[in-house]
């Protein structure tokens, strides 16, 4: 009898873990299951591309240098949507059946998808128009997929961020400046708001809440005149609106609209609000790349069992997620109509709040 055999993709923006998770899901299907996997290039570009780019995985394959690898050598894309794909000639094409026929071309049973929650709603209208049982793993720096406590890529880039400002410190205390660090997430606040309370930092500013340059100043003042500190460090979402209400964005090569920036805006305002030299870094890409940290790798490889397992038991459109210590599975119909962003009374607030960070209001 032939073996059963599943597709694994990585969809949207890498982060440090999706190595790790794919090695999991393909230890788990070949050793424990005896299944035959499939390993889908550049997301779901893999499928609708002439030849169909894919490859049978080997985990002999692996030498254990994978879990330590950051990025996917499986390859993603965040611009392949096949139900609006962008055409060379500026116009937009429904691909989403050429997905279908390049999954069954494979011969494939289900299909493992690691992504945030753009890929998510992706992938979840793609395998309900090929009845293709699917599971979800949960990734991204972002921390904002809905239903898990931790998605695969955030630790390491926190821990980044928290590098910058462990680096940043000692400049600002040499030269008496005040530090921004604006720092990656999307809509969501969680990279700056955990690397910000990590990371010693005096403002946070997240775009959960719009912010107050008086207030601002007001800390930077109070640092001055109370703590009799010359150095203050600054951490800022690159999705904050400015005091207008401006997003900072540019358009990418594929006319997509994509943040970065808004530091320099918060920089030139403390400046005048303040006096006070001010130097601004935008993190930027560094916070995607790097060696996993152990948290990744571990909610990585939980989640890369989980999925197989739950494939194995045809639970099917789900998502694998993190909750109280354990790896659970949530439908992917309730995931895809929510967002994880951060909740403005909860524990990390109160704890940015309790420890004297301005949040900017
Ligand atoms: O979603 C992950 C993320 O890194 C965001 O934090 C950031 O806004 C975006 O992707 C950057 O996208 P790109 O890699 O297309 O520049």
């Amino acid at each position: 009898m032939a073996k059963k055999r599943i597709g694994i993709l990585t969809s949207g923006g890498d982060c440090a873990g999706l190595n790790a998770a794919i090695r999991a899901v393909a230890r788990r299907a070949i050793d424990g299951y005896d299944w035959e996997v499939v390993g889908i290039k550049n997301g779901t570009l893999g499928l609708i591309s002439s030849p169909i780019d894919a490859e049978v995985l080997d985990t002999r394959a692996f030498d254990g240098t994978l879990l330590r690898q950051g990025g996917t050598f499986l390859g993603t894309t965040n611009k392949g949507d096949p139900f609006a794909y962008p055409m060379k000639d500026g116009s937009v094409k429904d691909r989403s059946m050429e997905f279908v026929e390049g999954f069954r071309s494979l011969n494939l049973e289900g299909l493992i998808g690691i992504g945030g929650d753009g890929s998510m709603k992706i992938l979840n209208k793609l395998c309900e128009l090929g009845d293709i049982p699917f599971i979800g793993i949960p990734k991204t720096i972002d921390n904002d997929v809905a239903f898990t406590e931790f998605t695969i890529g955030f630790t390491t880039a926190v821990n980044v961020a928290v590098d910058a400002l462990d680096r940043l410190q000692p400049t600002a205390a040499s030269h008496h400046r005040i530090m921004v660090l604006e720092v990656m997430g999307r809509d969501a606040g969680h990279i700056a708001l955990h690397a910000g309370i990590a990371g010693g930092a005096d403002v946070i500013l997240i775009p959960e809440i719009p912010y107050d340059m008086e207030k601002v100043a007001e800390k930077i003042h109070q640092i001055y005149q109370e703590e009799k500190r010359t150095h203050a460090l600054i951490v800022c979402s690159e999705a904050i609106k400015t005091s207008d209400g401006q997003l900072v964005m540019r358009p990418n090569e594929d006319g997509k609209m994509t943040y970065g920036g808004v530091g320099h805006i918060v920089g030139e305002q403390i400046s005048q609000h303040t006096g006070a030299d001010t130097r601004v870094t935008v993190l930027g890409h560094v916070q995607r790349g790097g060696t996993p940290a152990m948290r990744d790798r571990v909610i990585a490889s939980a989640f890369g069992v989980r999925a197989v397992d739950l494939m194995a038991q045809g639970k099917t459109n789900r998502m694998v997620a993190w909750q109280h210590r354990e790896v659970v599975d949530v439908a992917l119909e309730d995931v895809i109509t929510r967002y994880n962003n951060i909740d403005v009374t909860g524990t990390m607030m109160q704890t940015a709040r309790g420890l004297g960070i301005c949040m900017g209001d």
